[in-house]
């Protein structure tokens, strides 16, 4: 009561100015604490600052409850388990990326890692030094689960180079989907032209064009009518001109089975093997395997002196000149009903069937 008479009478305020001044003071420093807690109140980032750590920011990084969803637990004291996704697996990256869904999931092959939702296994979620935000380029990137591949790749003489170049691996493959088998980002053998429509140098080495070839070509080996990789690996490989299985490039070798498993992986072994025949082979003068004659001998005539393999303007796949070293010798051939003549290596011989 003696305060409240005391504190009603306007003489009071003025006598006890300093009084109250201290105690606005205090009031202040009060209010000034409080402001001071709520500041304490850290945001998102401030605790998780590793997440916007790099260059590029993932469009919604910065508004993080656009993807994590708070469930009403205290965080980060209760347990960790404050957060849930607002949808789960792709199906968040889907929620925005919707224009983007057909062409990542909706194909006939997909991707395994994909197929199972697993975008981050290859894709930095909040901010990446990659436009793309994936963790590392290909191959690396596809190494990281393929390391089969690169076993092969590392243990390999001969290494086709577009293998392991930055991004080759997208060069070939798509990363999510494809409608073609192996997720081949192209068919058969118009994957292989795109690059080799062209003559391409290495070192010294003028690497045939081989569209223009078969261009060029009026008869074409059926063998590279599904695609190339019957006979080349698309990676590497221990034999020459990354050859898938053994073959004889030169222009002798021995005639056995083994050193053409290559042909005869599609052709009958016997066209070759069998020294009499009146059905393994059109090449023969009577039953004389003319094939038995040229190729099956310890220093014997390889295929390559008689065939082109990818195509040529002759029946038979009969080129119009043979590489002996530098020189290119002319092959005249001539085809007949019942067999054929060459001259090139000898004079005119003329076979019947
Ligand atoms: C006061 C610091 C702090 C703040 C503020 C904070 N977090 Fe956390 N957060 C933590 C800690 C500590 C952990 C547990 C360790 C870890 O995983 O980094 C954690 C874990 C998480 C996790 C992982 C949970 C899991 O299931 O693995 C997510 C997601 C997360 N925080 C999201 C957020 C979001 C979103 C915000 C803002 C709304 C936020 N945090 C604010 C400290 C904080
Ligand atoms: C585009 C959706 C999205 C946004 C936006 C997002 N996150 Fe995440 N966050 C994820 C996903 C998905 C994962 C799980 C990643 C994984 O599987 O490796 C994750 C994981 C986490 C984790 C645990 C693993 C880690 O990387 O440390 C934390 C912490 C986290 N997020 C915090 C945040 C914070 C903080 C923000 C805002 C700055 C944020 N997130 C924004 C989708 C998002
Ligand atoms: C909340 C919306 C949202 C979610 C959810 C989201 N993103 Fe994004 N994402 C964006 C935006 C916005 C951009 C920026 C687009 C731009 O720059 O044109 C982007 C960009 C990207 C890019 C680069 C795109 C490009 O064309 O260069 C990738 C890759 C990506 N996001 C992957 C993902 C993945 C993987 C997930 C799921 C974990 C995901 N996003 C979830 C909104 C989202
Ligand atoms: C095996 C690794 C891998 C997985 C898994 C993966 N991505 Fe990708 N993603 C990539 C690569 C590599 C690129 C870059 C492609 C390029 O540069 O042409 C990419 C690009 C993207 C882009 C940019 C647009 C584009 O096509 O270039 C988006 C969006 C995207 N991915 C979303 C996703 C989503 C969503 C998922 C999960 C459903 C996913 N990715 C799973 C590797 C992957
Ligand atoms: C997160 C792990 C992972 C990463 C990273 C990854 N892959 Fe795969 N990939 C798989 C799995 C799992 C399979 C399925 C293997 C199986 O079924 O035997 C697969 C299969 C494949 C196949 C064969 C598909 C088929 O139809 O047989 C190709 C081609 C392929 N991946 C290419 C790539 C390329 C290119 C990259 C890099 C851009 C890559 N992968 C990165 C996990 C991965
Ligand atoms: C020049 C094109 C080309 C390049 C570059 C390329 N591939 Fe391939 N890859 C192919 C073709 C073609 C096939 C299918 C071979 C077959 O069916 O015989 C294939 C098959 C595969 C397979 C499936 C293997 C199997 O036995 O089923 C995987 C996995 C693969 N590639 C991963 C990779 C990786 C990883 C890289 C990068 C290091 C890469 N590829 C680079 C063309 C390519
Ligand atoms: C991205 C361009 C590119 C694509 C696609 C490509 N190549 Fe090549 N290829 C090259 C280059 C460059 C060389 C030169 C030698 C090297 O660098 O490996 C080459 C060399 C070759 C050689 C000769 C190797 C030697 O040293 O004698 C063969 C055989 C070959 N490629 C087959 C293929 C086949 C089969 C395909 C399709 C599956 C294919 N290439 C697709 C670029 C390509
Ligand atoms: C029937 C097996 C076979 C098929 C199928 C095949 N090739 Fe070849 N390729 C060979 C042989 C054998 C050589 C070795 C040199 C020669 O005889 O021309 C070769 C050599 C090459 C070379 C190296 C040429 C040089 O001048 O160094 C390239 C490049 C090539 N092939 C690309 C292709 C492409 C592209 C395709 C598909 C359109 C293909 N090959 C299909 C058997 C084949
Ligand atoms: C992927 C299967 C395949 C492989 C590997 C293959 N070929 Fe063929 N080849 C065929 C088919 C199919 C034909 C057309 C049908 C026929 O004449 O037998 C053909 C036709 C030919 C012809 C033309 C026949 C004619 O009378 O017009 C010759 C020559 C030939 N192959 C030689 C070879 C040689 C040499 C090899 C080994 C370097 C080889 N082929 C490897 C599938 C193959
Ligand atoms: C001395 C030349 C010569 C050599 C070497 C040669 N061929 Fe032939 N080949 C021919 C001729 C000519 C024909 C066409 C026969 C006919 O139909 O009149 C032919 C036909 C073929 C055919 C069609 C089927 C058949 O037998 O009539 C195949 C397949 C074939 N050769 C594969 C091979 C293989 C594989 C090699 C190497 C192991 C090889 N050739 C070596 C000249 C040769
Ligand atoms: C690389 C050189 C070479 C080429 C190319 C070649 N031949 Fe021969 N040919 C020979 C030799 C050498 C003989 C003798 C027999 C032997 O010593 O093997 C022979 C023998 C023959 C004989 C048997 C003659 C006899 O009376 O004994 C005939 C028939 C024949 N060749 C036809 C052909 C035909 C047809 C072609 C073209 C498709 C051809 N040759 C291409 C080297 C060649």
């Amino acid at each position: 009561m003696k305060i409240f008479k005391k504190t009603s009478n306007p003489m009071f305020w003025l006598t006890n100015a300093k009084y109250f001044q201290g105690l606005t003071l205090i009031c202040v420093l009060l209010f000034q604490v409080n402001i001071y807690g709520q500041k304490k109140e850290k945001t998102c980032i401030e605790c998780h600052k590793r997440t916007i750590k790099k260059e590029i920011l993932h469009g919604p990084a910065s508004d993080c409850i656009s993807c994590h969803k708070p469930n009403g637990k205290k965080h980060p004291v209760e347990d960790i388990e404050s957060f849930t996704y607002l949808e789960e697996g792709a199906d968040l990256c889907f929620s925005c990326h919707d224009e983007e869904k057909d062409a990542i999931i909706k194909n006939k092959y997909v991707h395994k890692p994909v197929a199972k939702g697993e975008c981050s296994e290859c894709h930095e979620i909040h901010s990446s030094n990659d436009p793309k935000f994936i963790f590392a380029k290909a191959p690396d990137l596809c190494y990281f689960c393929h390391d089969e591949i690169e076993k092969i790749i590392e243990e390999s003489t001969l290494v086709h180079s577009p293998a392991t170049d930055e991004d080759g691996c997208i060069g070939c493959h798509s990363p999510h989907s494809s409608s073609r088998k192996k997720l081949l980002i192209s068919g058969g053998r118009e994957l292989c032209l795109s690059c080799h429509d062209k003559t391409i140098t290495v070192d010294d080495r003028k690497i045939t064009n081989i569209g223009k070839l078969l261009e060029d070509s009026k008869f074409v080996h059926e063998a590279l009518e599904k695609s190339c990789n019957a006979c080349h690996d698309p990676h590497a490989s221990n034999n020459k001109f990354l050859m898938t299985t053994s073959y004889p490039t030169g222009n002798y070798a021995k005639g056995t089975e083994e050193n053409y498993e290559m042909c005869f992986e599609c052709h009958d072994a016997d066209l070759l093997l069998e020294e009499r025949t009146k059905y393994a082979t059109e090449f023969r003068d009577g039953d004389r395997n003319l094939h038995f004659l040229h190729v099956n001998k310890e220093k014997g005539r390889t295929c390559n002196n008689c065939h082109s393999l990818h195509g040529s303007s002759r029946e038979h796949l009969i080129p119009e000149t043979v590489k002996f070293g530098k020189w290119n010798m002319p092959l005249v051939f001539k085809n007949y009903e019942d067999g054929g003549s060459c001259k090139g290596c000898h004079k005119e011989k003329r076979y019947t069937r």
